[in-house]
């Protein structure tokens, strides 16, 4: 039997929700897996706790939060809590604290789901940077005015566009796209084509081009099944995978894996979605997010078959339709889409 020690944080407000679904079907995983136990230690890290303990995590958050094999969260952030802080204090610390270094962020159209587009043959893979770049938070500001500095080191751009080709690569894939703006942002995305082209070398098989942020926002609409692999900034990564997961049908689904590649850090996985206020307490948060998100977990765990058996489950519930929540087009609560998973996983 292997045992698998996951530090969970909820978080904020839906966060709390798909975390505890997430659970479930993490926990059936494991009885229908049967070599497989989990076990978790609930951390109650949040807005919540900024508000009594006026601070996000405790000074020995870190600490405790290594000792494990993955971090599955939820969401963070709340009114009340101002969102520089809630991010800045608690997830921004984490994934750059444990080297999280890439955001993987797969943009599938899964069986069942409808894309807003009229191209919706759409399956690529976002790598995103996650340790510096536009995120870093250096700057300053005052009543005449703010400076906003980002910070793009040769080590942590030479990394991630490698990860992302080495990843391509693995997976059969034939292009590479790298999001830019260097027209605009003379030194920082200048730099970053600088790289892009010393990686790129190393890789002749592999079609490689970049194109500007903006443009690639529109072809992301236009030509989504051209995309394969496309290698981005912090910034510009969130901003295309809120798209990408738009382009799903809903922000709701799409999954992110913060990753270590090295794994002297644990991982952690979360739903790309927020604490969605205006949906909090009313039991319709797709967890569909939350669950691919702890499929990407079982993946880096070396967990593939588990993972395929949680995926294969969404994807029948997904299908079917009506168990699923109002955001993807079912009449479903969280609860019962959650059941309905729990049941295909259990029925195979
Ligand atoms: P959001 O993702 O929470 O919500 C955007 C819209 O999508 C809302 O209309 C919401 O109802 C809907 N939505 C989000 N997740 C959904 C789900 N699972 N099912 C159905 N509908 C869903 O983004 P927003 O409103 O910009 O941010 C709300 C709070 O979340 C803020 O405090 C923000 O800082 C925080 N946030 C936290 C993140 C994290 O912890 N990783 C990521 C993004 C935002
Ligand atoms: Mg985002």
């Amino acid at each position: 039997m292997k045992n698998f020690r996951i530090n969970l944080i909820p978080g904020d407000g839906i966060g709390v929700d798909v975390i505890a679904e997430g659970v479930r079907v993490l926990d059936a995983v494991a009885v229908r897996h049967g070599g497989l136990k989990f076990t978790y230690n609930k951390l109650p890290w949040s807005c919540a706790y900024y508000l009594e303990h006026g601070r996000m995590m405790p000074p020995d958050g870190m600490t405790v939060l290594r000792d494990c094999d993955a971090i599955l969260l939820g969401a963070v952030g709340f009114p009340g809590v101002p969102d520089h802080v809630s991010l800045r204090e608690l997830l921004l610390p984490i994934r750059t604290g444990f080297d999280q270094y890439v955001n993987l962020r797969p943009i599938k159209l899964l069986p069942g789901l409808v894309s807003p587009l009229k191209n919706d043959d759409i399956d690529f893979v976002v790598v995103r940077e996650n340790s510096e770049g536009e995120y870093c938070g250096r700057g300053r500001s005052d009543d005449n005015g703010a400076v906003q500095e980002a910070v793009f080191t040769r080590k942590g751009t030479e990394r991630i566009i490698r990860y992302a080709f080495e990843y391509a690569k693995a997976r059969g894939m034939t292009r590479v796209l790298s999001a830019t703006k260097s027209n605009a942002l003379n030194h920082s995305m200048v730099f970053w084509d600088k790289i892009f082209n010393e990686v790129r070398v190393d890789y002749p098989g592999m079609e490689s081009r970049q194109m500007h942020i903006d443009a690639l926002a529109g072809f992301f609409i236009m030509h989504p099944d051209r995309l394969q692999m496309v290698v981005a900034s912090n910034l510009f990564g969130d901003i295309l995978t809120d798209l990408g997961s738009a382009m799903l049908g809903s922000i709701g689904i799409s999954p992110s894996g913060n990753i270590n590649p090295e794994g002297i850090y644990p991982g952690m996985f979360e739903p790309i979605h927020g604490s969605a206020p205006d949906i909090a307490g009313k039991g319709i948060a797709d967890p569909a997010g939350t669950f691919w998100a702890i499929a990407l977990m079982l993946e880096q765990l070396g967990e593939k078959p588990a993972a395929d058996l949680l995926m294969d489950s969404l994807c029948a519930v997904l299908k079917a339709g009506a168990a699923t929540t109002p955001d993807i087009g079912g009449r479903g609560t969280t609860t019962e889409m959650t059941d309905a998973v729990i049941a295909s996983i259990l029925g195979r």
